[in-house]
């Protein structure tokens, strides 16, 4: 029976535990920059840690950020400060990985300190693309409709930033078609009402991921896994569901994803979202039964026990952290202990003294 520090081995990468950090928005960049901050945020939690240390939802175009202080990865002069991430995050024993993400028609909002609003033209902001010309909601800017060639251009933005990711050390990447983001409202009834090959038909619906998905895959190596983040459902009527989903993960095996990442909502602000402990791991759970797919679960995992209960049931064979490793990022460290596993979980050379 797997527990939440046996190993994970998947393509030729070795995770040392079950856990990982999910990715987490900083808006702390400037330019798509890593600076100081990713350095000590990612960093902290490899030494905390973690098997696996995600970025942040990483823009593969400039106009791609939900803020304009994300990271970015749309040009090779990004690629230098995420290898002394990368680095440091390998040496300390945790694989590092990247999510690459494009936002589509929620793009250009403030951090959430400065409330999470649209921006205009005048504070930073910029006009947003979509699969259709509808916004988000009414405080949002309406979206330009992309047109096929501006599809196309998207599908190669995302392998030009897979082979970015590989040369800055990355050894892991997660596509982000999770919350209401670009290529989830390409899945989505809700936000795609287009009329072309990119509309109308769930074949047609999931069309630009399973493009975007080839296009990564031909660049990214075979020794490195390559996850899914979806929203497993819309939770609203009209919207993508979990039996669409479903659906989806048997064509994204075949076509070499390795790991979906289980989420869920975020295309509608309308959506009422049952929120609550663990609450998406039943997703995650049955994703992985009925698709023999490896997943992972997130959203309002705290606990070491209930981590553990999740892998030993094999509900998951991963588990992402968000909240909490914001609160804690040694939060795997302290698991260990509780679940008396202190001989599964390697302390810094540096701490040793305080292991005594
Ligand atoms: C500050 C913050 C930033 C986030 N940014 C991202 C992101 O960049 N990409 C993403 O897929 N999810 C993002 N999320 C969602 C988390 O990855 C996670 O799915 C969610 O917080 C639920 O997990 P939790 O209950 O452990 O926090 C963010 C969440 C928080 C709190």
């Amino acid at each position: 029976m797997p527990h939440l520090f046996d190993p994970l081995e998947i393509r030729g990468v070795a995770l040392r535990n079950r856990i990982g950090v999910s990715p987490m928005c900083m808006y702390s960049s400037s330019d798509g920059f890593a600076n100081e901050w990713h350095m000590v945020h990612l960093g902290a939690r490899a030494i905390g840690g973690a098997a696996l240390v995600l970025t942040e939802a990483t823009a593969v175009e400039p106009r791609g950020r939900i803020s304009p202080q994300d990271l970015g990865i749309w040009s090779d002069n990004h690629i230098q400060p995420l290898k002394e991430i990368t680095q440091f995050i390998s040496g300390h024993g945790a694989i590092p990985g990247m999510q690459l993400a494009h936002a589509g028609r929620k793009a250009g909002t403030s951090p959430p300190w400065e409330g999470n609003q649209p921006l205009n033209d005048n504070n930073g902001g910029w006009t947003p693309v979509g699969p259709s010309n509808i916004p988000f909601n009414k405080n949002h800017r309406e979206p330009n409709e992309l047109n096929l060639e501006e599809i196309s251009e998207i599908t190669s933005s995302f392998s030009d930033a897979a082979i970015r990711a590989k040369e800055s050390g990355m050894q892991w990447l997660e596509l982000h078609a999770a919350h209401g983001y670009l290529l989830h409202q390409f899945l989505s009834p809700i936000s795609n009402t287009r009329d072309d090959q990119y509309g109308g038909t769930f074949e047609n619906r999931i069309r630009l991921t399973i493009e975007t998905v080839q296009s990564i895959r031909n660049v990214w190596p075979d020794n490195y896994p390559l996850a899914i983040r979806l929203s497993t459902t819309d939770w609203i009527e009209g919207g993508w569901t979990v039996e669409d989903t479903i659906k989806l993960v048997h064509i994204l095996k075949e076509l070499g994803v390795d790991l979906i990442d289980c989420s869920s909502g975020g295309s509608s602000p309308n959506a009422s979202i049952p929120r609550g402990a663990g609450f998406q791991v039943p997703f995650a759970e049955r994703i992985r039964r009925e698709t023999e797919m490896t997943t992972a679960a997130v959203g309002f995992i705290t606990e070491p026990m209930q981590a553990d209960e999740i892998i030993r049931n094999q509900r998951a064979d991963l588990v992402l952290l968000g909240r909490e490793m914001l609160r804690d990022p040694y939060w795997p460290q302290r698991a260990s202990r509780e679940l008396d596993q202190r001989d599964n979980i390697a302390i810094p050379s540096q701490y040793n003294q305080a292991e005594k």
